[in-house]
This record gives C-alpha cells, structure tokens and sequence, in this order.
C-alpha cells in the first residue's frame, strides 16, 4: 500500500496512461479523482475501479478551462478532504510538418499541453499548502528532450513542461510540494495507434529502442507511483525518462 490514505488527481484519467495510474493508484491505497473530457469512458473507468473495490470518481474536466479545474479541486476536497498528487496526464498530439501545421493547430497543443498543466498546477496550490505537501507530476515526453520531424509543436508543449516543472519545484519547495516530470517514450496507447498500425512501421520503431518492444501504459503508471509516493521525498524537479533507453543512445 504504498498511497495508503493519499487523495490523487489525475487529468485525462478516461483511458490510457491516466486510467491505468488511476487503476494502480487505488490498488496501493490511494482515492482518485479523474477529470477529462470523454465523459462516457471516464465514468466507466471510475465504474471498473470501485467494482473492484477501489475509490474512484469521474468528473467532466477541460484543462484549458480555468473555472472547470477550480470545481474539481472542490468536488475532491469536498468528497475526500485534502489533494496529495496531481497528475496533470492529459495531453494531446499532432502529427505534421512545421509548414503544412495550421496556427490553430498550434494554438490547441500548446493551450492543452501547457496552459492544462499550467492552470492544472494553479488550482491545486492552495490546498497543498494549507496541508504541508504534495507531489505534483506532470507528464511531458522524451519529445521534450529531444528533437524529431513532424510534430514540432507538440515537441514544443513537451518541452514547456519540462522547464514549468522545475519553475514550481523550485517555487513551491517551503510549501513541501514537490514537483517532477515524466517522460515516456513510445508507449502502446491510442494516441500514437496513428504511428504504430502499419506493422512494418512499428517493426522500425521498435528497433530505435534498445530495450527492443513498445512501452505499455503500466511501465509508466509504476514511475509515477514512485513519485506519487512518500518514497521519492528527496525528489523534486527531475526528470524521469521512461524509454526503453532510447534517449541514452
Ligand atoms: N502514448 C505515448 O507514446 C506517449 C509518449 C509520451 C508522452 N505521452 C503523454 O502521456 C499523456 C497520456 O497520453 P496517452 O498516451 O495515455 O494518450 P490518450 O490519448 O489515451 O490519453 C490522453 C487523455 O487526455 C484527455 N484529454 C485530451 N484533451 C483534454 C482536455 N482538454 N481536457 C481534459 N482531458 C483531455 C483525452 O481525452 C484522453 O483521455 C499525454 O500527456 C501524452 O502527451 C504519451
């Protein structure tokens, strides 16, 4: 029970990387919020985990909506009495060249990927402080390390996050909040289905990984465990590549 009594939020929790932290998140204990805004699969997500026997509750949640994430921030102190971990998880990514993307195209990453964890980290200060803590967990991507063609602007949100991590690891530390950014590689989840359908594709993407398979959404969700836990309290502001080393290449 390594969450045992802690209150978790997590942003874009309906499916993928954020549904399965939530899944292990309740199985150590925690009681999870999850926000997104495909409403009908986050419901089922939370439904799945309190069948099994976990805390869980949906809320609608647009990150790029300042008054939406000030509700759920209320909805979870109301419901479980304090916020320990923020996951700001949701995220959005396109795929095309610096001059075939349109601004608006722009515009709706950085506003999901950077304002979303921007105003995500905003909603739930005040609580940590009040309380003496909290882990804030933001998921960036080794496309925030490092360069590659054809998603440029979600390479550039990635990034911003990076660095917006260390900004409030460093400005919240007398607050005890801590705050660290993951960084997955590619990960078997529906948003890069885009990338890895053709099978020859994904053979060649495989081979760019020294590890040599696709990550699956629990290599990640165990990361973020880690940071979400009293296990990593000397952790703040770092940066936790999750890649099958593809980045220490
Ligand atoms: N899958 C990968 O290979 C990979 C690699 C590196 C980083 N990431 C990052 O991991 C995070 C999770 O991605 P995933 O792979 O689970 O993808 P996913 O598409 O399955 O999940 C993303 C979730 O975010 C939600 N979301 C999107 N816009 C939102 C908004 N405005 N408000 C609230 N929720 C919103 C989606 O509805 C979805 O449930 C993202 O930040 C993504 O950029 C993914």
């Amino acid at each position: 029970m390594r969450l045992k009594d802690k209150v978790a939020l997590i942003s874009g929790g309906a499916r993928g990387m954020g549904a399965v932290e939530a899944e292990l998140f309740t199985s150590h204990g925690a009681k999870v919020v999850l926000g997104d805004v495909l409403v009908e699969e986050g419901q089922m997500t939370a439904e799945k985990i309190v069948e099994q026997g976990g805390e869980a509750h949906f809320q609608p949640l647009d990150v790029t909506d300042e008054g939406q994430w000030s509700s759920i921030v209320e909805e979870t102190i109301s419901r479980f009495g304090r916020i320990d971990v923020l996951v700001n998880n949701a995220g959005i990514y396109r795929v095309a060249s610096i001059e075939e993307t349109p601004v608006d195209m722009v515009r709706q990453i950085l506003e999901v990927n950077v304002t979303g964890v921007f105003l995500g980290t905003k909603a739930v200060i005040p609580q940590m402080r009040n309380q003496g803590g909290g882990s804030i967990i933001n998921i960036s991507s080794t496309a925030g390390l490092a360069g590659s063609a054809n998603s440029s602007a979600y390479q550039a949100s990635k990034g911003a996050v990076r660095i917006f991590t260390k900004s409030t690891a460093i400005e919240h530390v007398s607050a005890g909040i801590r705050a660290n950014s993951v960084h997955p590689g590619m990960i078997d989840t529906d948003m890069i289905n885009i990338l890895l359908k053709d099978p020859e594709e994904r053979r060649q993407r495989i081979s760019t990984v020294p590890l040599g398979r696709i990550g699956t959404a629990m290599d990640v969700a165990y990361a973020v465990l880690y940071l979400a836990s009293d296990e990593s309290s000397f952790v703040t502001g770092a940066e936790l590549v999750v890649d099958g080393g593809r980045t220490a290449q």
